[in-house]
């Protein structure tokens, strides 16, 4: 199964192959930000120290919102993440 990995604290995961990221955390309370859950507000922003390959493409409404709240090359939504392999999750804000 695809493990999730929190860089700030080194806790790992293991998830169902296409688990939602936002509704994992929120559900197992791990610790990540998050605002509106729609990709809207940018809290949620994190770049993925490993693993960009294992979740899937940003849509373009994410990359918009990614653009707008962080200089970041890669970052991503942690609301949009669908986790489909090993990735390590680290906060921006
Ligand atoms: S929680 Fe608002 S963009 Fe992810």
């Amino acid at each position: 199964m695809p493990k999730i990995t929190i860089a700030a604290n080194g806790q790992t995961y293991e998830v169902p192959e296409g688990t939602s990221f936002l509704e994992y955390c929120q559900a197992n309370d791990v610790t990540h930000n998050f605002g509106c859950t729609v990709g809207s507000c940018g809290t949620c922003v994190c770049a993925l120290d490993e693993g960009a390959e294992n979740v899937d493409p940003p849509s373009e409404d994410e990359v918009e919102t990614v653009e707008m709240c962080s200089g970041v090359e890669g970052a991503r939504l942690g609301c949009q993440l669908k986790v489909n392999g090993d990735i390590t999750v680290r906060m921006l804000d």
